[in-house]
């Protein structure tokens, strides 16, 4: 299974989705291939946030490894899964579907902990501290319906 994580810049919510993906298949034994993008060119090439890569520390998440790339159309053919954080970059992606199966590869991921909400995960950039230990609770539980989805339908 492939899954990708998809945000604005790729240096705040994407990258902390992908760790904790990742961190968690790791720790049940899953065959999970994970990456993040952002649907724009803001940060290509940066690291994450460094607050982001603190927080995420102190929950026990490296991802000072990871480095931003804008999402392309091609994402389509090579990911099975593709969570949103918000709408706006639901919408982005979209448009750059090419048919049925990519546009149903395109989730938001809060819909996995919330269904049918179509509640984002706030952007985090901008504000204080809280906001991202706030985007990693939210992930927390939105991932681990990601595992279990992955885990009922292979
Ligand atoms: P992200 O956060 O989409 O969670 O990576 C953002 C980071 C940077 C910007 C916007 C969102 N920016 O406009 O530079």
């Amino acid at each position: 299974m492939r899954v990708l994580m998809v945000c604005l810049g790729n240096i705040c919510r994407s990258p902390i989705a992908e760790g904790i993906l990742r961190h968690k298949a790791a720790e049940k034994g899953l065959d999970i291939i994970t990456d993040s993008a952002g649907t724009s060119a803001f940060h290509v090439g940066e690291a994450p946030d460094h607050r982001m890569i603190l927080t995420a520390g102190k929950n026990g998440i490296d991802i000072s490894d990871l480095s931003a790339r804008q999402f392309i159309s091609a994402d389509y053919q090579n990911f099975d899964l593709i969570y949103a954080m918000d709408e706006s970059n639901y919408e982005n992606m979209i448009r750059l579907a090419n048919n049925d199966s990519d546009r149903e590869k395109v989730r938001l991921i809060l819909n996995e902990s919330t269904p049918g909400l179509n509640a984002s995960v706030p952007d985090p950039y901008y504000g204080g501290d809280q906001g991202f230990q706030h985007v990693i609770d939210l992930l927390d539980v939105a991932v681990d319906k990601v595992i279990e989805r992955i885990e009922t339908n292979g």
